[in-house]
């Protein structure tokens, strides 16, 4: 948990039943849209980081890339997107993974790292875990050693974080 994360969890608004119902929606808009709140969150993973020696951040697609960005701009190092299916140009490698309904591919640039990187794996929330996992799995193929995961929100009840940690990875959360 990070140092700002009482007040980060204020900031965030929870949606009932959307998209669809049993569903609680974290909609981290309202953080977004407070400068000083944003500041907060960006700076909480600062200080957690600055020290780790960290070469890359891999930030998965879409709401990833919103902390991702400008965490990798603070910290000075690489900053690599994971994209959904069929977004990047160059060769790329891919993970299929199961979400609550359905499936889901991400894909990495199979160039993206070099071999023994220390690679930040960044979203804005853990659920079921699937997607995180699934980047860990890209990022170790391309010979990226995963430093550590993290995210804004861990919604620990759904069970990602405990099958993130058991695959072996370090989980940290800016809030729960
Ligand atoms: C959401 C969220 C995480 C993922 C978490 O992404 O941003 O990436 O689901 O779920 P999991 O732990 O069960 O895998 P989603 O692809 O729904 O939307 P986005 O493109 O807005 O990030
Ligand atoms: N992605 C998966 N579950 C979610 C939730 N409850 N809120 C926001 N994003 C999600
Ligand atoms: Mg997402």
């Amino acid at each position: 948990m990070s140092i700002y994360s009482d007040y980060i969890k204020s900031v965030i608004r929870t949606v009932p039943d959307w998209p669809q119902p049993g569903v609680n929606f974290r909609d981290i808009t309202p953080v977004l849209q407070n400068s000083a709140a944003f500041r907060k969150l960006i700076d909480s993973f600062v200080h957690r980081y600055q020290e780790m020696e960290i070469d890359a951040i891999a930030a998965i697609d879409a709401r990833g890339f919103i902390i991702g960005a400008p965490l990798a701009y603070e910290l000075g190092c690489s900053f690599v997107p994971v994209r959904k299916k069929g977004k990047l140009p160059f060769k790329t490698i891919s993970e299929t993974y199961t979400l609550e309904y359905g499936e889901s591919t991400v894909e990495l640039h199979s160039d993206a790292f070099r071999e023994g990187d220390r690679i930040l794996v960044m979203d804005d929330l853990i659920a079921t875990g699937g997607t995180m996992l699934a980047a860990c799995k890209l990022i170790e193929r391309t010979g990226g050693i995963v430093v550590e995961t993290a995210a804004i929100i861990d919604l620990p009840e759904l069970g990602g974080s405990a099958k993130i940690r058991e695959e072996g990875h370090s989980v940290f959360a800016a809030c729960s």
